[in-house]
C-alpha cells in the first residue's frame, strides 16, 4: 500500500468510526454503580421515594415510565423533557407530542430528597431512568440492571419532540420512527408492551369508535364489543354506576342513577382495564389478536407479517416478552447520553443549572 492510499485508508476508518460512534444509540461510558463512591445511597433513596409515592397513587409508575420514553426519543436521555420553558428556551413539555405527559411533581419530590442526601451529585437523566424501571417492577413488569453516570442537557430540544411517534401513526410510519433511533422491528413491538400499564384518554382514540379514516363506521380492525366498551367510557355523560364499572370490570352492567359530566381528564381508559396485576405484556399482546388495541398505533403491530408473528409470540409466552423488554428497555435507558464532561448536574430538574440559561 503507497503512503497516500494508506492516509486514505485511516481517513475513511477514521470517519466510519465517528459515524458509527453518531449513530449508535447506546454509550458504553456508562458504568455499573457510578455513584457508589459519590453517593451509594442514590440508588435506594430513588426506590424508597418512589414507592412512597407509589402506595399513595400507583398511576406515578406508568407516568414516569412514558415520562422515559419521550425523555429518551428526543435527542437522547438527558432529561430534557424535565426542563421548564424560559424566556430564552422553550420547552418540550409544551410540544403535542408531550401535552399530556404526567409525573413531573413526583420527579421533584425524588430530586429533593437525593439533593437533600448528595447535593448536586446524582443527574436528573440518571435518577429518570432508575425511576422507570423501578416502575416497570411496580407494575408487574422485569427487573432489570441501569449502567449510571449520565449527565444533564443544558438545553430542552422542543422541535425534536414533533419527531415522537403518534398514536395515529400506521405501522410502516412506527418502524421508520422506531428505526431512526436505532431500534429494529422486533424491539418496536417489545417496547409497545410498555402500554400495559396506565391509562389512555379518549381524545388520543375517539376517531376509531365513529367515523373513521373518513367513512361512516368505525376502525374496522377494532373488535365491535370492545368498541362498544370505549365508547361508553368516554360518554361524555355518565352515570355513577359506569364510572364504577368502567374503572372495574368491563363487563359490569351499569345501572343509572345520578349523572355527571365526564371531564376530559376523566375521559380515558385504563390499558389494565382486566384488573390489575392481569400480567404485564400478555393482556396487551393478547388483546391485540382480539382487535382489543385501544390506539389504532397499538392494533397496526397486527397488520404486518413480522410484527403481528412477534405479537403471537408474546402473547403465548411471558416470560420472552419480559426478558426482551429487560433488554430493550436498557437499550433504550442507554440511548444517546451525556457523560463525562459533556452536560451537567442539575439541582433542580427544571432548570438548567449553568448560569446563562
Ligand atoms: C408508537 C409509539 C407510541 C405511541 C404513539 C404512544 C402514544 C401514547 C399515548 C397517546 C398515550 C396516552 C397518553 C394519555 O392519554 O395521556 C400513551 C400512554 C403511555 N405510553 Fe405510549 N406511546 C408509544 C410508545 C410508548 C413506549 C415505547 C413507552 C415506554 C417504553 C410508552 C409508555 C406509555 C405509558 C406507560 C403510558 C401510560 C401513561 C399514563 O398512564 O400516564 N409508550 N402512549
Amino acid at each position: 500500500m503507497t503512503q497516500d492510499a494508506k492516509i486514505l485508508h485511516l481517513l475513511l476508518l477514521i470517519g466510519y468510526s465517528l459515524l458509527i460512534s453518531f449513530i449508535s444509540p447506546s454509550d458504553s461510558s456508562l458504568e455499573y454503580d457510578y455513584y457508589r463512591e459519590s453517593c451509594p445511597q442514590a440508588q435506594q433513596v430513588i426506590r424508597s421515594t418512589l414507592r412512597r409515592i407509589y402506595d399513595r397513587n400507583s398511576t406515578v409508575a406508568p407516568a414516569i415510565l412514558r415520562l422515559v420514553f419521550h425523555d429518551c426519543f428526543v435527542q437522547g436521555c438527558d432529561a430534557s423533557v424535565l426542563l421548564d420553558r424560559t424566556v430564552f428556551m422553550g420547552s418540550e413539555k409544551d410540544t403535542l407530542p408531550n401535552q399530556s405527559l404526567r409525573g413531573f411533581d413526583h420527579i421533584d419530590i425524588i430530586k429533593s430528597e437525593l439533593e437533600n442526601v448528595c447535593p448536586g451529585v446524582v443527574s436528573c437523566a440518571d435518577l429518570l431512568v432508575v425511576a422507570a424501571r423501578e416502575s416497570v417492577v411496580l407494575a408487574g413488569g422485569p427487573f432489570y440492571p441501569v449502567h449510571t453516570g449520565r449527565k444533564d442537557s443544558d438545553h430542552s430540544f422542543p422541535e425534536i419532540s414533533y419527531e415522537l411517534p403518534s398514536p395515529l401513526d400506521d405501522l410502516p410510519t412506527t418502524i421508520a420512527r422506531f428505526a431512526s433511533r436505532g431500534f429494529t422491528v422486533k424491539e418496536t413491538v417489545t417496547l409497545l408492551g410498555a402500554h400495559s400499564t396506565g391509562m389512555i384518554h379518549c381524545k388520543f382514540f375517539e376517531r376509531r369508535l365513529y367515523k373513521f379514516g373518513g367513512t361512516d363506521q368505525p376502525d374496522p380492525s377494532l373488535d365491535p364489543e370492545f368498541a362498544e366498551l370505549l365508547r361508553s367510557v368516554c360518554n361524555s355523560t355518565q352515570t355513577q354506576s359506569q364510572s364504577e364499572s368502567s374503572s372495574a370490570s368491563p363487563s359490569a352492567s351499569p345501572s343509572p342513577s345520578t349523572t355527571s359530566t365526564k371531564s376530559d381528564e376523566e375521559r380515558s381508559m385504563k390499558m389494565d382495564y382486566e384488573g390489575r396485576g392481569s400480567g404485564f405484556g400478555i393482556l396487551y399482546y393478547r388483546g391485540l389478536l382480539q382487535g382489543r388495541g385501544i390506539l389504532f398505533v397499538d392494533q397496526q403491530l397486527t397488520a404486518g407479517e413480522e410484527t403481528a408473528s412477534w405479537v403471537r409470540q408474546y402473547a403465548s409466552d411471558v416470560s420472552m416478552f419480559h426478558k426482551d423488554f429487560a433488554q430493550v428497555m436498557m437499550k433504550l435507558s442507554s440511548t444517546q447520553v451525556l457523560t463525562g464532561l459533556s452536560g451537567e448536574v442539575r439541582t433542580n430538574c427544571r432548570e438548567v443549572s449553568s448560569s446563562l440559561w
